[in-house]
């Protein structure tokens, strides 16, 4: 657990809203109440059978006594309450909308209508969302980016001072840590520069819910001074999809009540109760049993990082990526395996994994091959997984004269240094704006009511309300020529771009 494993509160070991949940479910109540198909009895056949009776059963609506209804605090509040605990916050939001709607509470929270906050310009596209939402004004702090490997690594302390330095006064500092990658920023040196700045840390750490529970991984952001983390639990840590978790430290610097009505907000009134009990159950297991779960899954992911170093034409990235700009740390929770010297790419790595193996991995670049691994995870396939790699290699790599693909398609070096540091018009204003699709040479000059990122390295290069400028036309149909893909164009062959009329 993130807090010393002998302070270990007693009640860790529990899991108040998963028992009250069952409790209720299994008692056989009488339920003329929602959901409609009363607990399976009045559900589809094939649902009933592919899903399970318990699930049916444990699919109960909000405010049911003795769940979320009754005397302070119920067990819903005291299954929050053990989250904050295990994590060292003071208060905890369990999200069903995924670390999305994190994001989306805390633009609403703290970056109201003409308020100016700091971001990460590879943030998820969440955040931007959440500006869309709350009318907040971005400015924007570039990630450290790798030439080598075609990827962006975190912000660090130095970009983040000067960051803060121009164009404030800001109401609060985004960062990511860890990245897709699992490189974790100087997330301690970041919160030094913005508390010095007077400004709230918010680290997204959507892939670092375990973070903090193991002395091989990264320390959590709260415990390295930030002042509010997304955890997106379901990634790693093994809640179900779609639910996740905010977490705010006892710092003072952000508003509570404030966080507290935007979750509010952006939330069902419906909350799904297996997703809720899902985030209770994960963090009971993160807190009691984590630390032995993760050092198991640790040990045999060093085994299987060793073997697939040995396959030809493969190296994998890892710790000795720590120290490079952006990179204070390192999850070994990810495995990224450098394809290049197997004069194929990582699409075509991935792709032949799949056919061959029925193998899926979380993510394929130009260069890479990215594994995620869960906190209890099954050790076999780990321990399989380099000779299904070492064949697959063998099978597509070029008989003789393979060239090292690059690590992108050639065109990353070219990315504009300068980003626009900031929208010309507020996001919300263009994303709620009246749009045309025009030819992109058209473009230049006008809005961009589209977010446009391009694959690698994934940082957007184009944002609602940016002004279209012929050096980000001209990088993002390089891009497009060289075969990468464009995530969120609304036109991906880049022919047309939405601006404002
Ligand atoms: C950095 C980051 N933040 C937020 C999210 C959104 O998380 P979720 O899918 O839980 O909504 C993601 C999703 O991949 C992410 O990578």
């Amino acid at each position: 657990m993130a807090s010393d494993a002998a302070a270990r509160p007693a009640e860790q070991p529990t899991a108040p809203y998963l028992e009250a949940v069952t409790a209720y479910g299994l008692r056989g109540s009488t339920r003329f109440h929602v959901p409609g198909h009363k607990g399976g009895g009045g559900a589809d056949p094939g649902l009933r059978s592919a899903l399970g009776e318990a699930a049916l059963l444990l699919d109960v609506p909000q405010d049911i006594e003795g769940i979320d209804v009754g005397p302070d605090p119920t067990p819903y509040q005291r299954a929050e309450r053990l989250a904050a605990e295990a994590y060292g916050a003071a208060r905890c939001w369990f999200l069903t909308n995924g670390a999305t709607q994190g994001n989306h509470a805390l633009c609403l929270a703290l970056a109201g209508p003409g308020t100016r906050v700091l971001l990460q310009r590879n943030s998820h596209a969440s955040m931007i969302d959440g500006l869309v939402l709350s009318g907040g004004l971005p400015r924007f702090v570039s990630p450290e980016y790798d030439l080598e490997l075609g990827i962006a690594h975190g912000v660090t302390p130095e970009a983040l001072e000067r960051a803060l330095a121009t164009g404030g006064p800001y109401a609060a500092a985004f960062i990511v840590s860890p990245t897709y990658y699992g490189m974790a920023a100087d997330v301690q040196g970041c919160a030094e520069v913005a508390h010095r700045a007077g400004v709230p840390l918010i680290v997204d750490c959507a892939w670092g819910a375990h973070f903090g529970f193991h002395a091989a991984l990264p320390r959590s952001p709260l415990e390295l001074g930030a002042d509010a983390m997304l955890a997106s639990t379901h990634k790693i840590v093994g809640s179900l999809t779609q639910s996740a978790m905010l977490l705010v430290a006892d710092t003072g610097r952000v508003d509570v009540g404030a966080i507290e009505r935007a979750v509010r907000l952006v939330r069902s009134t419906s909350p799904n109760a297996l997703l809720m009990a899902s985030l209770d159950a994960a963090r009971r297991q993160l807190a009691v049993h984590g630390e032995l779960l993760l050092d198991r899954t640790i040990h045999a992911a060093a085994r299987a990082r060793e073997a697939i170093s040995r396959i030809p034409g493969c190296a994998i990235v890892g710790e000795q990526w720590i120290g490079r700009p952006g990179v204070a740390g390192w999850d070994p929770l990810r495995i990224v395996i450098d394809v290049r010297g197997t004069g194929v790419t990582g699409y075509r790595v991935a792709s032949a994994l799949r056919a061959s193996y029925d193998i899926h991995v979380e993510l394929a670049t130009h260069a890479t091959v990215v594994l995620v691994l869960g906190i209890g995870q099954p050790v076999e396939p780990l321990d399989r997984v380099a000779h299904d790699l070492a064949e697959t290699v063998r099978r597509i790599t070029p008989a003789e004269g393979a060239a090292t693909v690059a690590a992108d398609p050639g065109v990353l070096a070219q990315l504009p240094a300068e980003l626009g540091p900031e929208p010309v018009v507020p996001p919300r204003d263009a994303f709620l704006g009246r749009s045309e699709a025009v030819a992109v040479s058209e473009a230049i000059g006008r809005v961009s009511t589209e977010a446009v990122a391009g694959y690698p390295p994934g940082v957007p290069t184009l944002l609602p309300g940016e002004l279209v400028t012929a050096e980000v036309v001209s990088y993002l149909q390089a891009l497009v020529a060289a075969g990468a893909r464009l995530h969120g164009a609304a036109d991906p062959t880049f022919r047309t771009l939405r601006v404002l009329v």
